[in-house]
């Protein structure tokens, strides 16, 4: 019997996907750079931090906007760069959070702990990885084999991690979403456009996109 290896070795030659490659490896590099030339500022792990964090977000959006995009005629593309931009999500999260607890805390885990105790920006984040690190474990054509429909049911996780995302990003800000105060204009920006992106996969709304676009000359939504 032939053994199928739970990784897809594929390569797609999208010329969209090669943008997100490009793009996403440019930001890195652009970090990398700022950091080794001293231009972070005078807190350079903060810096390093918040750059890698709005950029998971960034990224985190685009895969979101993926979907509703790839139903518009001719913009099909973006449906094979969605998963990319995941787990580009979940990297750049994963580089925010290894800043985070391994560059400001050395791993002490005693003073992660007291830092976090009292700060819930921390727990709403951490739970937010915890969901892209499942995504991006079962994101492979394995996984979905395996869980069949359950598959689908886990990813639309994805739709409580990005609002947990925003959660984090206004209380780390140290904003209240209750009266609107403290530095909130970025998140409630990011914030508007996860719950647009939200609303439009929410089937009623969702009904009203696709009957727009059915109309569409091309469409593929009937
Ligand atoms: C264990 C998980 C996480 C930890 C420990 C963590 C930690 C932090 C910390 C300490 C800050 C504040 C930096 C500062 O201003 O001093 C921050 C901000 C932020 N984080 Fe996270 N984070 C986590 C997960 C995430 C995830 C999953 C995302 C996005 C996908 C994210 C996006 C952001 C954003 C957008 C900011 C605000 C950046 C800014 O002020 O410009 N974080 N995070």
């Amino acid at each position: 019997m032939s053994r199928r290896w739970p990784i897809d070795f594929k390569i797609d030659f999208s010329p969209l996907l090669w943008i997100v490659h490009l793009g996403v490896w440019l930001f890195a590099l652009w970090l990398i750079i700022d950091a080794a030339t001293g231009n972070l500022t005078a807190n350079p792990i903060q810096a390093a931090t918040q750059r890698t964090g709005k950029i998971a977000l960034i990224l985190l959006s685009f895969s979101l906007a993926c979907a509703p995009l790839s139903n518009i005629p001719g913009l099909n593309q973006f449906g094979r760069v969605r998963r990319a931009l995941g787990l580009y999500a979940f990297l750049y999260a994963s580089g925010h959070f290894v800043l985070f607890v391994g560059v400001d805390y050395g791993f002490n885990l005693r003073f992660i702990w007291a830092d976090a105790a009292g700060k819930p920006y921390i727990w709403t984040g951490l739970a937010a990885w915890l969901i892209l690190l499942a995504l991006a474990v079962t994101s492979f054509r394995w996984w979905m084999r395996c869980l069949g429909k359950t598959w689908k049911r886990l990813h639309r996780l994805v739709y409580l991690a990005a609002p947990l995302v925003i959660l984090h990003y206004v209380w780390a800000r140290k904003g209240n979403l209750l009266t609107v105060s403290g530095d909130m204009v970025q998140p409630l920006l990011f914030g508007l456009l996860i719950a647009l992106l939200i609303a439009v996969r929410i089937s009623a709304a969702r009904r009203v996109v696709a009957s727009c676009i059915a109309g569409l000359p091309g469409s593929r939504i009937r």
